[in-house]
């Protein structure tokens, strides 16, 4: 998501405004390009914040780096250390910067569904779009981590050292959205475990088989990338009074996974899938709601999805991956055309 992010941000930003990123990779140079610099770095760096902190007069903060859901559950410690140590640095960093010069930093955190954990997949079934405030019982490491992160960034904007006598009011501006699963057209995610969505549509793309995680009756809350970068733009450009809360729902489309398994045999219809469940996975995705009930969103800052899951292909998802992929034999253009044509209607 930081990379569509870093070009969002690019065109949308301020004459004045800088755009510094920190990644723990070099950024292609298409990213980089839109950065004024680029740091290869981890959060866990003290010393690396503490000189980010010298040089620049920092105003907001997008928070993206994370262990995802299944990789955190095989390393669960490190997740910890990284989701939530590295989230407790930077709100440091724009509690710092806020002192320094005087003035609140905004903090944008992406939380996401993994904080929910449904009792049971009956209950899940039967609760329909769940409130923010509902289920908060997370089954995976990284829901834990994302959780803390939404109560950390609560604590430094309202109660920052309640008790210093130089304290400063609301030094951290904290904004944060829970993210349903996120697929792009252009960026594969990984160690994540709504990963079996996108990884469906860039398998039949490339002419790869594909073996899907969870059984096809799995149902949870995707959204594009596109809907994700548009939702933080504008939750991030909303004035203060509006928001009511910190932390907010989002929500586009739920689909099954063999929702997505029929819309991509019908952009691809030579493609190869296969359910097999893998039991551990599944029970991460029986454990987040269905749908995310996102009426406080839509409220306060003006919150509205772009797709259903049949625009978010023919309008989004075919005709960039099919660029993407346009050597293999699976993206017939005339196919595509028709299956796209064909989801219009
Ligand atoms: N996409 C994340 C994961 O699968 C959930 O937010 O871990």
């Amino acid at each position: 998501m930081g990379h569509g992010l870093l070009s969002a941000l690019h065109g949308a930003r301020g004459r004045n405004a800088s755009i510094i990123a920190l990644d723990v990779r070099e950024l292609a140079p298409d990213i980089r390009a839109h950065c004024d610099q680029a740091f290869i770095g981890d959060i866990c760096d003290h010393p690396l914040l503490e000189r980010l902190l010298a040089m620049y007069e920092i105003q907001e903060i997008y928070h993206l780096a994370a262990l995802l859901s299944t990789r955190g559950e095989f390393a669960p410690e490190t997740a910890h250390q990284v989701n939530v140590g590295g989230t407790l640095n930077l709100l440091h960093l724009a509690a710092e910067q806020a002192r320094s010069h005087g003035r609140t930093v905004k903090f944008f955190f992406p939380s996401s569904i993994a904080v929910y954990g449904m009792p049971d997949l009956a209950t899940k079934r039967a609760s329909g779009s769940v409130r923010e405030d509902q289920f908060c019982e997370p089954h995976t490491m990284y829901g834990c981590n994302k959780l803390a992160g939404e109560h950390l960034g609560r604590y430094y904007a309202h109660h920052y050292r309640k008790l210093a006598k130089d304290r400063i009011e609301h030094p951290v501006d904290f904004r944060s959205i829970r993210f349903p699963g996120i697929i792009s057209a252009e960026t594969m995610p990984s160690g994540g475990t709504s990963d079996y969505g996108p990884e469906m549509i860039h398998a039949a793309a490339a002419g790869r088989a594909y073996c899907c995680f969870v059984r096809g009756d799995s149902r949870i809350p995707f959204m594009t990338m596109p809907e994700a970068i548009d939702s933080t733009l504008r939750l991030m450009a909303a004035p203060r009074p509006v928001l009511r809360r910190c932390v907010y729902n989002v929500a586009s489309f739920s689909p099954r996974a063999d929702d997505f398994a029929r819309l991509v045999r019908l952009a691809f219809p030579s493609a190869e899938i296969e359910f097999e469940p893998d039991l551990g996975r599944q029970s991460i995705i029986d454990s987040w709601p269905e749908c995310c009930d996102d009426s406080a969103a839509r409220a306060d800052w003006g919150w509205t999805q772009s797709h259903t899951l049949e625009s978010a292909f023919s309008g989004y998802l075919l005709p960039r991956i099919s660029s993407r992929y346009s050597n293999t034999a699976a993206t017939a253009p005339a196919g595509r055309a028709k299956a796209a044509d064909m989801l219009k209607k």
